[in-house]
């Protein structure tokens, strides 16, 4: 039977047009405000049954493309660390808008297999230039050039290019122009986070938290760029030609127009990055269940959803799940 072609929208009206999938909870950095080592290096990570297969997650997105299902963003935890991820990324439907979020350390050895597998954009994560800072906030013997020769190595096999800086209060505020001047003159989009309280081990509290506001000030001849695309989560801004974005979830919240599903790397669906809780997928497909049922399930959970968390900050107080699981 063909699939119904009717999107869905959740109880605020919100479609569901962007996938978040998270390919592994490893990674091989602990930066201090994701995956701290004292928490994370005696953690229990997924073991390999528990954790989707690329045929069980290419049945989860196919399910979902009826939906109205536009873009698929492949994530971690470290989403290269997962074995033969470009033969997930050929599996994937080419119409869809194919991107990855990476900390870049492999980066160059891939770049060239994942443009020819058919992704067509990576975002890479760069919080500092000079070693010593990007040291501490990875807690990792990796250097900057590393990243940079990987960010290099994306450009030059075609993929678009995003470089996501997360600006924390006493470790890089000296990023904010450093990431900009090194990017000027070239087609990398460079984004600036502010610092979230994702999850309960980074020990978050509103003192570390650099507001876009405060970073903008820190460059000079920023003009903002027309309106946003509809669900993109960065404020744009041109400097010099060159694309600029603030990511302004503390201060600027944009929960209104939130079309972004996640699925950890064990199979649940996550309606908010900062649900304490997912709907299981997993046993579902593991029971045979068809794309129709698939889709329904799915329909069912996004009908219901009313998640707004960024928007209504201090209501909350449970247990919420980590970033590495669920996925940036
Ligand atoms: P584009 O498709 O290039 O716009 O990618 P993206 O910005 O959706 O993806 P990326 O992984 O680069 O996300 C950037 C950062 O924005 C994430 O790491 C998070 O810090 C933040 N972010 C993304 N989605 C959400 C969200 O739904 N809620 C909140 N609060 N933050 C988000
Ligand atoms: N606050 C803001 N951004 C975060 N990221 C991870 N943890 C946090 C946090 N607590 C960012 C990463 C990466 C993206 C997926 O999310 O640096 O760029
Ligand atoms: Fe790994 Fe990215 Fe988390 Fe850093 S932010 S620990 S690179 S998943
Ligand atoms: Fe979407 Fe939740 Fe982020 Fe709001 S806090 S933008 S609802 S993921």
């Amino acid at each position: 039977m063909p699939l119904r072609h009717t999107m869905v929208t959740d109880t605020l009206g919100r479609p569901l047009r962007d996938l978040r999938i998270s390919l592994t909870d490893r990674c091989n950095m602990r930066c201090r405000y994701c995956m701290p080592r004292e928490h994370f290096d005696n953690h229990e990570f997924l073991s390999r049954n528990e954790i989707l297969s690329y045929e069980e997650l290419a049945m989860v997105v196919e399910s979902l493309v009826p939906l109205g299902l536009e873009k698929i963003r492949l994530t971690g935890g470290e989403p290269l660390l997962r074995r033969d991820v470009c033969s997930f990324i050929e599996m994937l439907p080419k119409d869809l808008d194919l991107a990855m979020t990476t900390n870049g350390i492999l980066l160059e050895k891939f770049a060239e297999r994942l443009a020819a597998s058919g992704l067509k954009r990576v975002t890479v994560s760069l919080d500092a230039l000079d070693i010593e800072t990007f040291q501490a906030m990875g807690d990792t013997s990796e250097k900057p050039e590393t990243v940079l020769r990987g960010i290099e190595a994306a450009r030059m096999a075609g993929l678009k290019v995003k470089v996501n800086t997360v600006i924390r209060a006493g470790y890089n505020e000296h990023s904010v122009q450093k990431i900009a001047e090194r990017f000027l003159g070239t087609d990398v989009v460079v984004r600036y986070i502010e610092f979230m309280d994702v999850g309960e081990t980074n020990s978050w509290n509103t003192g570390e938290v650099i507001t876009g506001e405060m970073m903008r000030s820190m460059l000079d001849d920023l003009m903002p760029l027309k309106e946003n695309h509809v669900g993109e989560v960065a404020n744009r801004y041109q400097r010099g030609g060159q694309e600029i974005g603030f990511i302004e979830s503390v201060s600027k919240p944009f929960c209104g127009d939130c079309n972004r599903a996640r699925i950890s790397a064990d199979g649940s669906l996550y309606t908010c990055l900062f649900a304490n809780r997912g709907n299981d997928l997993k046993s579902l497909l593991r029971m045979d269940a068809t794309k129709e049922q698939i889709a329904c399930a799915v329909r069912d959970i996004w009908g219901k959803r009313d998640d707004a968390y960024s928007q209504n900050r201090g209501e909350i107080v449970d247990r919420k799940i980590e970033m590495s699981f669920i996925g940036g």
